[in-house]
């Protein structure tokens, strides 16, 4: 038995050798069923088990890992620029129609040039997203470029590697020597949502729509990033192929990508007439609403491969192939109005009222129109006939006016000097306007309410949006600190409770008088204050009191706090208004504990003490990251700690650590064991 950095080497090299094989294959398994047929066959738990075996497999045996072990998703470090890549062939973009006619006349085209033979289209949905190509040399993973002009394109192979459905090696026995496929990355609906709400939670411009966050995702110069975007990958196509299969169709060729292990559309379907073709788009705008990514079209064809090549290109586009796109999710309709929304932290929200109008399905009446600034730029009035668009479930956005029917009686629009809750003269802070009254604004006391309850907050169960404006309306509740006080038959005297209802409320506010501290804090809402920062600050000074009386200075001593956090908090914490709801809830029974468990990731619940140099990331980056995936992190080394992660030059911490028998880990171990949980 060896010892290397602590981490025992208990078996024999070659026996050692086979278990990290079989299990590769097995781990390549399960993510094949998970990510590419969406079958999966064990339990997450049981997944993580066999994950964290071959990592510390291959942390005791370092020679073992291979490029294309599933340890090896590891988010790299930031690159400085794309490197450009030239694509082993060219990546052509399509036709696109919209009108069944052009589809018809396409079709007649076809049948001129193959003269009586007939002639099969797979068809597929058209992908929202960004095309990209993946480049496997001897089934391993060598390289993917974004589309550029089509001849060379982005390099962005270490932000690929981070996305699940993308195999770092293909499977089955017939894996060409070259190979280069062609997909669309896309990022789901949901995962959308959930980026865009922690953007916004942390005072970052939100995506417009999927197809940009998912582009945005992949064009980040650091892959750290790309990997907590969850995006995912549809292949459609293959480029270029050197000692492959021969494929004599497309639906074939379809049929290769899966089985490489490559993910596809479980949409795609053949036919042989035109009608079929009509029909399909059909069919797919009717589902659109109901996919969990975005499509804007289909995508048709020509099936057999050899007429593929006989029917060749015009000049950009090649002629066997058409995309036939869903009307667009845009109509024109008429600002009757403009309100002023408040939000949570104040922030004034100009919203227009629009005279109702279908789109896609979804009688849209209200369209953000985001700040004063947003308003100028796009010159809207009250009166205009604007073109609304709605992509997905996202909001809908005013895309302009449409000059030609504006009229003189249009004014611009002017916003507010007063908040139109509570008449207290607005704050501007470019593009934004305040509402400087905090939670004497009504408006604001409701958002706030509201949030203080939820998921990421005290989640307090039964406490939604219409509750908390008739707890409020009712004047029960006057501040957070109010809820604490609330009994059942205040809640009796509410229209909207029962008495089941009411005892439940009661109890979910009672379970959240026990709380960890960075609940509370993130439950404050104070501006610019994430479950991140507030886990953060929560770890940093270990108690409510020693964060309030914090000064900016000390606050920005924490890890990953700027100027701009430090001075929210410190500003938070001096409105004496703020520092009274804080004592009321201490008062009625609130308590905080340091420290949370993250349930989820390699390290939940581990306490990781960092110690030396670190080469590739810095302490606090290395920190950061650890607690991303669950981790407790501490700066000195106890019986409690589980893990140290030594760097170059450890000291009197990595000597303490092996006297109390705490495994110890190298850098390298540390970023397989979190890069792989990406
Ligand atoms: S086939 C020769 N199939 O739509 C062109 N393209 O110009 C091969 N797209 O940028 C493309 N879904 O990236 C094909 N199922 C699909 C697609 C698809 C999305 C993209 C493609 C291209 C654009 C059309």
């Amino acid at each position: 038995m060896r010892e290397s950095h602590g981490v025992t080497r208990q078996q024999p090299l070659t026996a050692a050798r086979r278990r990290a094989e079989q299990l590769r294959d097995v781990i390549r398994q399960h993510d094949y069923r998970y990510y590419v047929v969406d079958r999966p066959t064990i339990s997450d738990t049981a997944y993580d088990r066999l994950f964290e075996e071959l990592a510390r497999l291959e942390a005791a045996y370092p020679e073992l890992i291979t490029p294309d072990s599933p340890t090896q998703r590891v988010a790299g470090a930031p690159l400085p620029a794309f490197p450009a890549i030239e694509h082993l062939a060219p990546m052509l973009s399509l036709e696109s129609v919209t009108d069944a006619d052009d589809v018809r006349r396409f079709d007649e085209r076809i049948h001129a040039s193959v003269r009586g033979r007939t002639v099969r289209y797979v068809l597929e949905p058209k992908f929202d997203g960004l095309s990209l190509e993946v480049v496997y040399r001897d089934g391993v993973l060598l390289r993917a470029s974004t589309r550029g002009d089509g001849e060379r394109g982005e390099g962005v192979t270490e932000n690929v590697k981070t996305i699940r459905s993308v195999p770092l090696r293909l499977r089955g026995n017939s894996v060409p020597r070259l190979l280069a496929v062609r997909g669309e990355a896309i990022m789901r609906l949901d995962d959308f949502r959930a980026l865009n709400e922690r953007l916004e939670r942390d005072g970052q411009p939100p995506f417009a729509n999927p197809r940009n966050a998912a582009a945005g995702s992949i064009r980040q110069l650091d892959p750290r990033i790309t990997a907590q975007r969850r995006l995912d990958v549809f292949f459609y196509d293959i480029l270029h192929m050197e000692r492959g299969p021969r494929l004599a169709d497309d639906m074939r060729l379809l049929q290769a990508l899966p089985a490489w292990g490559l993910h596809a559309s479980p949409n795609t379907r053949v036919c042989s007439s035109v009608d079929k073709v009509v029909q399909y788009h059909r069919e797919m705008e009717r589902r659109r609403d109901s996919l969990e990514y975005e499509i804007d079209g289909i995508v048709l064809k020509v099936n057999d491969l050899d007429l593929r090549a006989r029917l060749q290109m015009t000049a950009r586009h090649p002629r066997w192939a058409l995309a036939f796109k869903f009307a667009p999710r845009e109509q024109e309709t008429t600002i009757e109005d403009i309100v002023v929304q408040v939000g949570r932290s104040g922030v004034l929200t100009p919203v227009a009222v629009l005279r109702p109008v279908q789109i896609g399905g979804v009688t849209v009446t209200r369209a953000t129109l985001h700040n004063r600034d947003e308003i100028a730029r796009k010159d809207l009035r009250v009166g205009d006939v604007v073109r609304v668009i709605r992509a997905g479930d996202v909001i809908p956005e005013i895309v302009e006016h449409v000059p030609a029917r504006r009229a003189h009686r249009h004014r611009p629009y002017i916003m507010p000097a007063r908040c139109p809750e509570c008449h207290t003269s607005i704050v501007q802070e470019r593009p934004f306007d305040h509402c400087p009254n905090g939670l004497a604004c009504p408006a604001q006391l409701k958002r706030t309410i509201h949030h203080f309850g939820s998921r990421d907050a005290l989640d307090i169960r039964g406490l939604g949006p219409e509750t908390v404006d008739a707890l409020v309306s009712e004047g029960l509740v006057r501040s957070v600190a109010d809820l604490f006080t609330l009994t059942h038959d205040d809640l009796m005297q509410v229209e909207r409770f029962a008495d089941v209802s009411a005892t439940n409320l009661l109890k979910a506010i009672d379970r959240a008088r026990q709380t960890p501290l960075w609940r509370f804090l993130h439950a404050l809402g104070i501006p610019s204050v994430g479950t991140r920062t507030a886990r953060d600050l929560a770890e940093h000074f270990g108690t409510l009191d020693r964060i309030q009386s914090a000064d900016e200075a000390e606050l920005m001593a924490v890890p990953g706090i700027g100027p701009t956090v430090a001075r929210d908090v410190a500003a938070f914490f001096r409105r004496a208004v703020n520092r009274r709801v804080i004592e009321s809830c201490r008062r009625r029974g609130v308590r905080m504990s340091r420290t949370s468990v993250t349930r989820r990731g390699p390290l939940a619940g581990k306490t990781v003490v960092f110690t030396g140099g670190l080469e590739s990331m810095t302490r606090e980056d290395a920190e950061e990251r650890a607690r991303a995936r669950g981790a407790l992190t501490a700066r000195s080394v106890s019986a409690e700690t589980d893990l140290v992660v030594a760097g170059t030059d450890p000291g009197s911490k990595y000597a303490k650590a092996c006297a109390l028998g705490v495994r110890v880990i190298d850098e390298g171990q540390f970023q397989r064991l979190i890069g792989a949980h990406g």
